[in-house]
């Protein structure tokens, strides 16, 4: 077996450098070493939108994109998606283990006596606009956590990364609701503490005020959490590179978290469940996909829900979330919005422009459609993508925090800027 290195020539001094090789990865300071002459930088990797670097080491996601597979410390997504609960879930990206029972109670105890917020929260979400989108409502709120929390900024202190990580879990669920009660002009529902948490979120969403006992279908609960499940996490993604980005200057993980959030409010990324409803909505009936189809394919837009940086092949979760579809329209009935998807998949699938660059439905693109038949409008897809997340966001975090390989964040760049000139008072202009 070749020793683990490269041989690399400088083929402008003719100098050999050995760069070793670790992980399947090489260090990119080890080509710094790399010069013609003193006065030279030396090399540095050019790599924009990192799509060939690895900038951590973490034990929390496995994804094999050509494989289609994706594992939550070392569990396959569909043994933890049937078996599991999204606080379990949540309790084995952070922890790395299973909890035992003992462990669990006193996890799902914590987390449930955190749903509440500062009752000034109330006046802030009441600030925005009634059409406000609510991942705007949520950035914003998420941030003013860290106003009310000012113990959060202790990061090296193992309790209060505890505190703080009981808080972000359970008060996101509460403030997505908040959002959603204000968009729709209904006072708030407090958390209900005798509720699952998923049962909770739909409680604080869609209970009546008057309303004594709320209990949701037992369907729709379970179909909350195994969606809740399938985005609690997904190794480096853009909204966690943003997490561990922020987080790495330090500051509290609320104002990391509100990074995260809106990173992931993009269409590309997790408001990508929002554009595939509108892309359906669009097309609106299925006579219309071919020349959809056509207009992708000349460059026109984007298939939304299709193509992942990493699967070059199906989105195990996609698979799911199709699955659990069907479920829920059992009980709500049928999406037409379903029918239009599934001939979308079939065309596409078959279609040369997306087999040859690999484009797969990803986890966004079956998703919107059990949310609005859920009820939900379509702003809230996003939303309902960052409750989950946020376990993710926060084991990625910690373990950003606690990796000694690790130091604020501060990327290098290719100048193409001009240099030395003089400056140039404004009446010679
Ligand atoms: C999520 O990273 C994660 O893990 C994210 C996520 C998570 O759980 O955190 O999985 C969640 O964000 C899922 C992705 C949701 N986004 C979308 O569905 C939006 C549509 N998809 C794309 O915009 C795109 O596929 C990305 C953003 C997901 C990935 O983009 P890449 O890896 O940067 O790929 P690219 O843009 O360089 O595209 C490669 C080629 C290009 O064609 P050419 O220039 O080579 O001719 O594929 C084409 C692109 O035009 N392409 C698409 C397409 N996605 C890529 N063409 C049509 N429709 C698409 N959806």
């Amino acid at each position: 077996m070749p020793n683990d290195s490269l041989t690399v020539t400088d083929n402008r001094t003719g100098k050999q450098y050995e760069v070793p090789i670790s992980d399947g990865t090489v260090r990119a300071i080890d080509f710094r070493q790399i010069r013609v002459d003193d006065d030279d930088f030396g090399l540095m990797t050019y790599d924009p939108a990192f799509t060939n670097t690895a900038s951590c080491r973490s034990a929390i996601t496995f994804i094999d994109g050509d494989k289609g597979i994706l594992e939550y410390r070392g569990y396959p997504i569909e043994q933890v998606a049937e078996h599991s609960t999204y606080l379990e879930t949540a309790y084995l990206l952070l922890f790395g283990e299973l909890p035992t029972a003992t462990q669990l109670s006193e996890w799902v105890h914590n987390i449930t006596y955190h749903t509440m917020v500062h009752e000034n929260t109330k006046k802030f979400v009441d600030g925005f606009n009634y059409d406000s989108h609510p991942m705007g409502m949520l950035v914003g709120t998420v941030a003013a956590l860290s106003t009310y929390y000012k113990d959060g900024k202790d990061v090296d202190d193992p309790a209060s990364r505890e505190l703080q990580t009981w808080r972000l879990i359970a008060k996101m669920p509460t403030i997505a609701a908040y959002a959603y009660r204000r968009t729709r002009g209904l006072p708030i529902i407090y958390p209900d503490n005798d509720l699952s948490f998923p049962a909770n979120f739909c409680s604080m969403l869609w209970r009546q005020v008057a309303e004594k006992d709320y209990k949701p279908d037992p369907v729709l609960e379970r179909a909350i959490d195994v969606l809740f499940i399938l985005h609690a996490d997904h190794e480096q993604n853009c909204s966690t590179n943003a997490m561990r980005a922020v987080g790495s200057s330090r500051p509290d993980p609320f104002s990391a978290t509100a990074a995260a959030c809106a990173a992931l409010y993009g269409p590309l990324h997790g408001g990508a469940n929002e554009e595939v409803l509108r892309m359906l909505d669009h097309i609106g009936d299925i006579k219309n996909i071919p020349d959809f189809i056509k207009r992708v394919k000349a460059g026109e837009g984007r298939l939304m829900g299709f193509g992942h940086r990493v699967y070059k092949n199906y989105d195990p979760r996609a698979k799911i979330i199709k699955r659990t579809a069907y479920e829920v329209f059992d009980l709500v009935g049928r999406n037409p919005m379903l029918d239009i998807a599934l001939e979308l998949e079939k065309i596409a699938l078959e279609d040369e422009y997306f087999i040859s660059r690999k484009l797969y439905p990803n986890v966004d693109f079956y998703s919107g459609i059990i949310y609005q038949a859920l009820g939900f409008p379509v702003e809230m897809f996003p939303v309902l993508f960052a409750i989950p997340r946020t376990a993710g966001w926060v084991a990625q975090w910690r373990e950003m925090i606690t990796d000694s390989e690790q130091k604020i964040a501060r990327p290098r760049q290719i100048y193409s800027g001009n240099r030395g000139r003089e400056y140039v008072p404004v009446s010679e202009r």
